[in-house]
């Protein structure tokens, strides 16, 4: 059921991107060499798909794929690490993760976590529903950074990218203990209805990326 879950998701990709580039992902061997203005050879794979022009974003599939500049250190840490464990499973990211070594990765996160945010689509000027309230105390908005340094910044993130992480954790294709509890009830039943999700995530998505925490 998992691996179904997945599939359309991996097919969009693999159309957005050309089979070339994923050899090319897969088989790069990851370089320890550290440039001084460029940024480092490690991050050199990863920006093709991560730091998105605005017309980029604009497309549907590489909305599926999350944006990373001015991302939380600690989170990124941890999300690299849990694909390279298959703690979070995903086809291109198994094989990206796991070939990083000690140092690529500290470069890497210190590479995402202090790059300038990606060009940002003008503001979508929603309101806030009153479901995201929660949200925010732990995720931050425009305004405030995340609470802590291993909570994501949700802020100007892609629309569907967002829902689909937050029905990985209701459907237990993402593993969390905190986003378990607060994506499902005691018994595993949803705790958003699918239309609260939507305006939920349509409201962070809209956000200005914010302020950058370091
Ligand atoms: C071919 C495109 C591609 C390349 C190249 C790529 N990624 Fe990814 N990355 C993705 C996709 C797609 C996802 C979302 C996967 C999912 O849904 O779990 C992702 C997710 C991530 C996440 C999780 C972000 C979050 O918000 O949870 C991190 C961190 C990440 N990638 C880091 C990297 C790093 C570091 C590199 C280079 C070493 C890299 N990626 C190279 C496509 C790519
Ligand atoms: C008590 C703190 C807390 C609250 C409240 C909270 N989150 Fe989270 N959220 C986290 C943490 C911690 C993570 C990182 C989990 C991981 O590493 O997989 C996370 C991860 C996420 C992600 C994955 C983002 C990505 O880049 O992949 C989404 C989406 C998300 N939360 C949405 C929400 C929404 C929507 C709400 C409100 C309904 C919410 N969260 C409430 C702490 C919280």
């Amino acid at each position: 059921m998992h691996s179904i879950a997945h599939k359309p998701i991996e097919r969009k990709i693999v159309k957005l991107f050309p089979v070339s580039l994923v050899l090319a992902v897969l088989a790069a061997p990851a370089s320890a060499q550290v440039m001084d203005r460029a940024p480092p050879q490690s991050v050199q794979l990863c920006v093709n798909c991560h730091n998105q022009t605005l017309e980029q974003q604009a497309m549907l599939d590489a909305q599926l794929i999350p944006l990373l500049g001015a991302q939380q250190p600690k989170y990124l840490e941890n999300a690299i690490l849990a694909y390279a464990r298959r703690q979070r499973d995903h086809f291109f990211m198994r094989g990206v993760a796991a070939g990083l070594n000690a140092e690529e990765l500290a470069e890497v996160v210190h590479y995402f976590a202090s790059a300038p945010r990606a060009p940002e689509r003008p503001s979508a000027q929603v309101f806030m529903p009153a479901s995201a309230a929660q949200c925010v105390a732990c995720h931050g908005d425009s305004t405030i950074p995340p609470a802590t340094e291993d909570i994501p910044r949700l802020a100007g993130q892609h629309q569907p990218y967002l829902k689909g992480a937050f029905l990985g954790y209701v459907q237990g294709t993402r593993r969390h203990p905190v986003m378990q509890a607060v994506a499902t009830d005691a018994k595993g039943a949803p705790k958003l209805q699918m239309d609260e999700l939507d305006a939920v995530v349509r409201w962070f998505s809209g956000l200005s990326r914010g302020v950058s925490s370091r």
